[in-house]
């Protein structure tokens, strides 16, 4: 039997005592480890305006600003259940923290930073309208990137693991009991962003139960590492139909393809070329979203403002955001069906969990996982999210439509930041009266409740959100859904 309290942690926690860090501190740590850069700017406004509006490379503390002021603090969302219900098993699946660009996008970066070196020997180039002259000073600007650095997780995302590790802890401290941890299970995909977020969020558990012990390696652990299942976590690998369909399949984008040509991202070309003093035929849509994205990347991994940053105003980072959004929303959402039919085993799976829990639970068994976690991608979690019904905006994002979805549901930056979370809270209930006992459902995306997508109920009966997704439960089979018509290679067509 579980010895859980039934009430959860409330107030601030007193189990963050000594090993605390003042933000402060941490800054000045921060900024001196990276003095040898003479351009270093601190964070200021323009970036902070701009932040909001960086997709999927958004940092996890500015889709939830409550965080900045003490990011191990538990946030405790009012709408979670408490007192008459006791949560019995958590299932977690959670985006790998902040990463490095990827050696894709490091050599664009690097392309864009040679057009801005071979434009510059024995030119004296007036200033930028502004006074400063930008072009120089981005070619002056080291490209401290190097293709080893490949999307891997840098320590700032371990940072995002571990805190939202302490805050779990002390969110669900029944879950995350003592007790508990040997059975952890913890599943990842094979990319190493996730299985080093994995790591990180193991130790940051570690740290919750032993403050200012150096963890053990992740391997020591009672839990053991976490496991590899990409047919789980990288199931759009594996679907045929999407990967012919959708992600060969030249023509799939074409909104994307058509926005990045279109009058807003044309705009946005002239306005960069005149301000670096390149001419507009030398860059492109790609270029200057991987700039915007350097913007992102200085910011989200070393927390300095790069001078990217100023080539950007907000009508243009709307935009960007867009061109980013547009690109998830084809690939990952809405777009085509076979993108969130491709996560059915995945989505299945969590409620075999809870199946089983429920199951333990009845005959007073403990509960053999009562906490799963899951480390993946935002293409993991945003077709589950599509899957379920989230974020389903009326019309389709086209490259055509920008300024009527200026108020869309879909943006990607505020669903799936780096180290985004969404999580399945199982609760057993007893009445008042103690004569029924029920299970119940809450959701959270990054630790804030998720309503329904058919109620907007905060919570709701194990049976009844069954009952509502029944069809995919019962009747979404990936290996049909992914089989591929082309897989018929005996078609008279050959
Ligand atoms: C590629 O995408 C287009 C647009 O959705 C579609 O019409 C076409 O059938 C797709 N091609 C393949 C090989 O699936
Ligand atoms: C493949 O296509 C042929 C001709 O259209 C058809 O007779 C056969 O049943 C198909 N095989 C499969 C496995 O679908």
């Amino acid at each position: 039997m579980l010895r859980a309290p039934t009430r959860l942690h409330r107030g601030p926690s007193r189990l963050f005592g000594p090993h605390v860090i003042p933000a402060a501190a941490l800054a000045v740590a921060l900024l001196s480890s990276l003095s040898g850069c003479s351009l270093l700017e601190r964070e200021d406004s323009v970036v902070s305006a701009l932040s909001s509006y960086f997709g999927t490379k958004t940092r996890y503390e500015d889709a939830n600003p409550g965080l900045l002021p003490d990011p191990e603090a538990p946030r405790r969302d009012p709408e979670l259940l408490e007192d008459t219900c006791t949560p019995v098993q958590l299932v977690a699946l959670i985006r790998h923290g902040t990463r490095y660009p990827t050696a894709k996008q490091i050599r664009k970066l690097r392309q864009l930073h040679d057009l801005l070196q071979t434009r510059r020997p024995g030119e004296h180039r007036p200033a930028a309208a502004d006074g400063r002259n930008l072009g120089a000073a981005l070619a002056d600007w080291p490209l401290w990137y190097a293709d080893w650095m490949d999307g891997q997780l840098v320590e700032k995302g371990r940072q995002d693991m571990r805190q939202l590790a302490l805050r779990l802890a002390s969110l669900f401290p029944a879950l995350f009991s003592r007790e508990n941890y040997g059975r952890l299970r913890l599943i990842t995909s094979s990319k190493h962003r996730c299985v080093d977020s994995g790591a990180a969020f193991l130790q940051g558990l570690w740290q919750h139960y032993h403050p200012g012990l150096p963890p053990p390696d992740v391997a020591d652990m009672e839990c053991g590492p976490p496991r590899i299942n990409d047919k789980l976590m990288r199931f759009f690998d594996h679907c045929e139909k999407f990967l012919t369909e959708v992600e060969k399949n030249a023509t799939a984008l074409y909104h994307v393809e058509a926005f990045k040509t279109g009058p807003e991202m044309q705009k946005i070309l002239n306005k960069v070329a005149a301000t670096l003093q390149v001419p507009v035929n030398n860059l492109n849509a790609d270029l200057i979203q991987v700039a915007f994205f350097t913007c992102s990347f200085d910011l989200a991994i070393k927390g300095i403002k790069s001078p990217w940053c100023d080539v950007f105003d907000i009508d243009d980072a709307k935009v960007l955001e867009y061109l980013n959004d547009l690109k998830q929303y084809w690939k990952r959402g809405y777009g085509y069906t076979i993108n969130s039919r491709s996560s059915c085993t995945l989505f299945q799976e969590i409620f075999q969990h809870m199946d089983k829990a429920v199951e333990q639970k009845q005959r007073s068994q403990p509960v053999s996982s009562p906490v799963i976690l899951q480390f993946g991608h935002a293409e993991t979690l945003l077709p589950l999210l599509s899957l379920m019904g989230y974020f389903k905006d009326k019309e389709p994002l086209t490259a055509f439509n920008y300024k009527e979805q200026m108020h869309r549901k879909f943006r990607s930056g505020h669903i799936v930041p780096y180290a985004s979370n969404l999580i399945f809270v199982l609760y057993h209930c007893k009445n008042a009266k103690n004569t029924k006992e029920e299970f119940q459902v809450q959701m959270l995306l990054n630790e804030k409740v998720l309503p329904l997508a058919h109620s907007q109920e905060t919570v709701s009966l194990y049976e009844d959100l069954k009952n509502h997704y029944k069809d995919i439960l019962q009747s979404c089979h990936t290996t049909e859904e992914c089989e591929s018509p082309k897989v018929n290679n005996t078609s008279d067509e050959l």
